[in-house]
C-alpha cells in the first residue's frame, strides 16, 4: 500500500516552514502548468503555523493569489464566523492577509441546511468548478487526530467511501466537537495530485505509527485510507509525533 514519503523535522516550527515552502512550490508549478492552483485546507490547530508563514513576506508575495482557488477538505456545520469554523480559522490566519479574490474562496455551505444538504451541495459545486466527475485537487492538506482520524473521517463510523459517487459525506456524531460536519471521502481525497499530511506533537505519535506501520485497517485508523491513486503523498512531521516510529 502507498505509505508515501516521510520527512521528520526538529519541531513544529520547522514543519510549518517546510509545509509553507512546499505549498508555494506546488502553487507555482500548478499555475505555471495549468494557470491555476486548487487547494483544500484542513481544520484544527496545526495548520495555523503554516498559514501564518504563507500570510507574510517572503512567501505571501511568492504566489499569484489571483490564480489560487481555496476549498476545505472538511468543515464543521457552524456559521462561517463561528470560532469552530475551519473557514474562519483560514480567513483569520491566511486569507484575510493575501490578495486572493473573494470568488476564489469556496467554503462549504454550512448554514441553512442539514449536513447531508451541505455535502450534496458542496460536491455539486466541486464537480461544476473542476469540470470533472471526481475533482482532482492540486493539493489536499490533511492532519490526523490522536485516534487516527483525518479530515472528518472518524474511527468506527460508517465507511463513507462506498463505491458510490459520494465525494463529500455528512458526519453526524464526530467524537471531536462539534459533532456535525461534512468531509471529503477517500474517493475524492485519493484523486488529488498531491496530498500533504502535517502532523506535530507527541499526542499524535501512537496514531502516526499505527497509520504508517500498523496493519491496514482504515475503519480503525481512517488516515490509512488516504492512498492517492496517482498523486504524491507526503508526511511532514516533527520529532515529537515521530517518536513511536522506531529507527526511521
Ligand atoms: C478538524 C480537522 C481534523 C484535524 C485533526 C488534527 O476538523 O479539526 O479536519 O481532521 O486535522 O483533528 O487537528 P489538530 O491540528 O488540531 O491537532
Amino acid at each position: 500500500t502507498q505509505r508515501g514519503e516521510l520527512a521528520v523535522f526538529p519541531d513544529a516550527a520547522a514543519v510549518a516552514d517546510e509545509a509553507a515552502r512546499r505549498f508555494v512550490a506546488l502553487a507555482q508549478a500548478a499555475i505555471a502548468e495549468r494557470g491555476r492552483f486548487t487547494v483544500a485546507l484542513s481544520g484544527g490547530s496545526t495548520p495555523r503555523a503554516m498559514h501564518e508563514r504563507l500570510a507574510a513576506p517572503p512567501l505571501s508575495t511568492a504566489i499569484d493569489w489571483e490564480r489560487v482557488f481555496v476549498y476545505w477538505g472538511d468543515e464543521r456545520m457552524v456559521p462561517p464566523d463561528d470560532a469552530d469554523s475551519s473557514y474562519r480559522m483560514a480567513r483569520d490566519t491566511l486569507l484575510a492577509h493575501v490578495p486572493i479574490p473573494a470568488a476564489n474562496i469556496v467554503p462549504a455551505p454550512t448554514v441553512g441546511g442539514t449536513p447531508a444538504d451541505a455535502a450534496r451541495a458542496y460536491a455539486e459545486t466541486l464537480v461544476a468548478q473542476f469540470g470533472q466527475d471526481v475533482p482532482e485537487f492540486d493539493l489536499i492538506l490533511l492532519g490526523i487526530g490522536p485516534d487516527g482520524h483525518t479530515a472528518s473521517l472518524f474511527p468506527g463510523q460508517p465507511e463513507p467511501s462506498a463505491p458510490s459517487a459520494d465525494l463529500v459525506v455528512a458526519v453526524h456524531d464526530s467524537p471531536k466537537p462539534p459533532p456535525d460536519r461534512i468531509s471529503f471521502t477517500y474517493r475524492l481525497i485519493n484523486a488529488a495530485h498531491n496530498i500533504m499530511f502535517v502532523v506535530t506533537g507527541a499526542d499524535k505519535a501512537e496514531a502516526l505509527n499505527g497509520v504508517l506501520h500498523g496493519p491496514p485497517n482504515r475503519a480503525h485508523l481512517p488516515a490509512q485510507g488516504v492512498q492517492p491513486t496517482a498523486g504524491s503523498l507526503l508526511w511532514l512531521v516533527d520529532r515529537a509525533a515521530a517518536q513511536a516510529l522506531g529507527a526511521s
